[in-house]
């Protein structure tokens, strides 16, 4: 396992001239590694695109410094854009031309000798064989997606900027350009992915750096994040509302934080997982309490993103 670094962002800053104050990046560091995907996580306006445009030198940073595949981004951008993709909201394709035509005309651009069979290559990873020859206009906007992904791909960059790959889209599309980012990590690129959805950082992503206000608040495994961040909870439904005082009171030892109940359910934020569970499975068997159910649950990212940005998540 390498452990190169690949994407290295130090005390970035950016602000639009004109733009809202704190708009922008205010003191951003990354650093990611080959062969992974790490995913920017953020509300919308948290500086996710930003970041994006800086790292693949479409726009220039006030202060810090930034590398991507060890070339500067500020005095080294041709260096840099020959390593690398950028899968933006609105790629350059033509909706006029078929799925093929545009991926034989980004070969053609790029000075591929073999345009035709890498376009081919392509559509095939991407299951878009079928539809290779039909106008874009008439593909649906996850088939649309996966021919970004596929035309930021034809000459191979070491790195991968995807920028919101499936907002917009319908579950169905959604799941179909995630299956698409994971073949392609499997092929060894490097991605960061932006996005706003929780669960695609979470299924996707091996690290999460987590921004607010253009800096990162958390970062780490979305394992490491859960932990750090949330607590376990003990969740006990019951099958009688009348013993919820009661359970309440027995919970009050084990508790790590404050006891919540809703209708007939008690969820005790504990430190000690299984020793909480014994303890009051024990305790409900000794009181004569007979619960519907008893379960530990791991913190969500969800409750992660929500204590540190206090933002909405998007649904
Ligand atoms: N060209 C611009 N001029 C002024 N402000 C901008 C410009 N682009 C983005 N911003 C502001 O910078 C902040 C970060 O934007 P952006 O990087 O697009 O966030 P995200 O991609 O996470 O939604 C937002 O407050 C946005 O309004
Ligand atoms: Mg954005």
């Amino acid at each position: 396992m390498t452990t190169e670094t690949v994407i290295e962002a130090v005390g970035v800053r950016k602000n639009y001239r004109g733009g809202r104050e704190g708009a922008g990046l205010n003191g951003f560091d990354l650093e990611v590694t080959a062969g992974t995907v790490t995913g920017l996580l953020g509300p919308n306006g948290a500086g996710k695109t930003t970041a994006v445009r800086i790292l693949s030198t479409l726009l220039e940073l006030d202060s810090g410094t930034a590398t991507v595949a060890g070339y500067d981004v500020r005095r080294q951008g041709a260096e840099v854009r020959r390593r690398i993709g950028l899968v933006g909201q609105y790629a350059a394709i033509d909706e006029v031309l078929t799925g093929r035509q545009n991926l034989v005309m980004f070969g053609r651009l790029n000075h591929l000798r073999n345009a035709k069979g890498r376009a081919d290559e392509l559509l095939e990873r991407f299951s878009l064989t079928e539809a290779a020859g039909q106008a874009v206009s008439k593909y649906s906007g996850g088939m649309r997606r996966r021919l970004d992904l596929a035309a930021s791909l034809i000459v191979a960059p070491r790195v991968l900027f995807v920028d919101e790959p499936t907002t917009g889209l319908d579950p169905a599309g959604r799941l179909e350009v995630r299956s698409a980012v994971r073949q392609l990590v499997d092929g060894g690129t490097t991605v960061l992915l932006t996005t706003q959805y929780l669960e695609e950082a979470d299924q996707l992503a091996n690290r999460i750096s987590m921004l607010k206000a253009g800096k990162v608040v958390a970062e780490g495994t979305p394992d490491e994040l859960k932990t750090q961040l949330g607590s376990d909870r003990l969740e006990i439904v019951l099958a009688d509302p009348a013993d919820v005082p009661r359970v309440v009171q027995l919970a009050g030892s084990l508790a790590d934080g404050e006891i919540r109940v809703v209708d007939v359910r008690v969820s005790v934020p504990v430190k000690d997982r299984t020793k909480a569970l014994v303890v009051m499975a024990n305790s409900l068997h000794e009181a004569r309490i007979e619960p519907e159910d008893i379960t530990l649950r791991r913190p969500t990212l969800d409750e992660v993103f929500l204590h540190l940005t206090g933002a909405e998540v998007a649904a």
